[in-house]
Order: structure tokens, then C-alpha cells, then sequence
């Protein structure tokens, strides 16, 4: 069984995200809160860790959308440190295999990618735009393949809650379509629209997974009635598994105005 965390959009260096208190302290009670669920709720809870994998937008860079407010450093370095340090702070294997894709570029501009420069810091880890992961040691009842996952940052959003699963469902058929060429991915992983959702058809799974950062002044400046969920996920995959739906997922999701954190375990 492997257990594997899936963090994306921590976006270090907005105001409206958690930091690490060795970089930087909470500025806001906003802050002061999120740091609270991440650092005393939701990293205590993942358990040890086999591998982690970061899905893009880990920095916030200069909040170009935003006109550079809301930020409580435009230094990517110093982002990239406090991004580090909460992902130290993970409890994981010795040779805990770590990756990394890139998020939204318009955040750095022309700057270097932050996501890459995180990677860095984590010798042996494996960065790209998107890329494929196979768990070898994860094996399909039937063939004795290995569960193989697709991940990438970007993907479609929708205005309406209702039609979330709209979004995730074109992506499966758009994977079922070139799977000859690409070969079979048993699970989608997607991020950016700061939301968890999942959706399983023809023994596959896609997802989206939640982010770090809530509402910021962009995304109140254009009213979009959009909640982001803050969290994560963890996937524990077993030995064998036949479907998609033999992968136990684990999600955390706290909504600041509701001041619920909801932990749930989908089997
Ligand atoms: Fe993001
Ligand atoms: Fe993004």
C-alpha cells in the first residue's frame, strides 16, 4: 500500500494563504487561521507519507492579477523558502519520492518558474510541465499492471458548482481518445480551480484537487462567487487494486466562512 499526498496551490507570498512561521508569521487574522488548519489539523493527520506530489502554483510570485496586493513578499526566493518549509513538515518515508509540475505561469511573468526552483531544494525529485507516475508496487488484479496516474496543473473551470463534473468528464474522454497513443491512465489529477471534486467512469478516476489559498482582491474584484476549498489530498493506493475505485481517497477541505473542516475518506 502506498500512501500518497497531493498538495497544489499553496501560493506562499499571498496574504491570503498559510506560511511557514519561520519565514514568515501570519500578518492577518485570515492568515492566522489558514495556518492554524494546515500546520495543527491537516499535516498531523496525513500520516507517514510514501511520496509527495506537488501539482503546480506552490508560489504566488508578484500576484501579477492582482496588481502586486495581497502580497506579503514578492521575493520568489523567500516564497520558495516558506513553500520548503511546509513541505518539510510532512511526515515521510526515508526515500519518500518527491514531484513536482508547473502551475499558472502568469504568476512569475517572465521571472523564473517558482515550482521549479522548489523542486531544487529536493534532491532526487523529479519536476516537469505535466507528467505521468506510475506506483509500480500498486498492481492490477487482472494484468498485473501498475496504477498509473496523469497529472497537470491547468485545467477548465466552471462558473457553476453544478457543472463541475462537466470539466472533469471531458478530460476522461479526452484521455480515453488518446490513451493509444499515451497508454491508459487509470487516475487524472488536476488543479487550479482550488476545489476538490472526483468523478470515476469506465474504472478511472479524475480529479481536482483543493489549494492552500482562499479568495483573494482579484478574485473578489471580479465577484465570482466561487468558494475555494482549503486543503489536500492523500491517495493510498493498495498492493492490488482492480478499479479506480479500490484507491481510498482522503481529502481535507476547510471553507474560512463556514469554519468547518471537513476530513472525509472515500472508499
Ligand atoms: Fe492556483
Ligand atoms: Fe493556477
Amino acid at each position: 500500500m502506498i500512501r500518497f499526498g497531493i498538495l497544489s496551490d499553496g501560493h506562499q507570498g499571498s496574504n491570503e494563504a498559510p506560511s511557514h512561521p519561520s519565514i514568515h508569521e501570519p500578518n492577518n487574522p485570515l492568515a492566522e487561521e489558514l495556518n492554524h488548519i494546515l500546520f495543527d489539523k491537516i499535516i498531523p493527520q496525513t500520516g507517514k507519507l510514501d511520496a509527495l506530489h506537488c501539482n503546480g502554483d506552490m508560489i504566488d510570485g508578484t500576484n501579477y492579477k492582482g496588481r502586486g496586493l495581497g502580497i506579503w513578499d514578492t521575493d520568489i526566493v523567500r516564497q520558495v523558502d516558506s513553500a520548503e518549509a511546509i513541505l518539510r513538515e510532512f511526515d515521510m518515508k526515508k526515500k519518500a519520492k518527491m514531484t513536482f509540475i508547473e502551475g499558472s505561469g502568469y504568476h512569475t511573468g517572465n521571472n523564473p518558474s517558482g515550482d521549479n526552483m522548489l523542486s531544487k531544494r529536493f534532491p532526487g525529485s523529479t519536476y516537469d510541465i505535466d507528467m505521468a507516475i506510475s506506483f509500480e508496487k500498486c498492481r492490477n488484479k487482472k494484468d498485473g499492471r501498475p496504477f498509473r496516474g496523469y497529472f497537470r496543473h491547468k485545467v477548465g473551470t466552471s462558473k457553476s458548482e453544478s457543472n463541475r463534473g462537466g470539466v472533469l468528464s471531458r478530460e476522461l474522454a479526452e484521455s480515453l481518445l488518446t490513451e493509444e497513443h499515451y497508454g491508459r491512465f487509470d487516475g487524472l489529477f488536476f488543479s487550479h480551480v482550488h476545489h476538490f471534486d472526483t468523478y470515476y467512469r469506465r474504472g478511472r478516476m479524475v480529479m481536482t484537487t483543493p489549494g492552500l489559498k482562499t479568495r483573494d482582491l482579484f478574485v473578489k474584484g471580479l465577484s465570482l462567487s466561487w468558494v475555494p476549498d482549503i486543503g489536500m489530498v492523500v491517495l493510498e493506493i493498495p498492493n492490488t487494486w482492480e478499479r479506480a475505485r479500490d484507491i481510498h481517497v482522503e481529502y481535507w477541505s476547510y471553507i474560512p466562512d463556514k469554519k468547518n473542516l471537513i476530513h472525509e475518506v472515500i472508499v
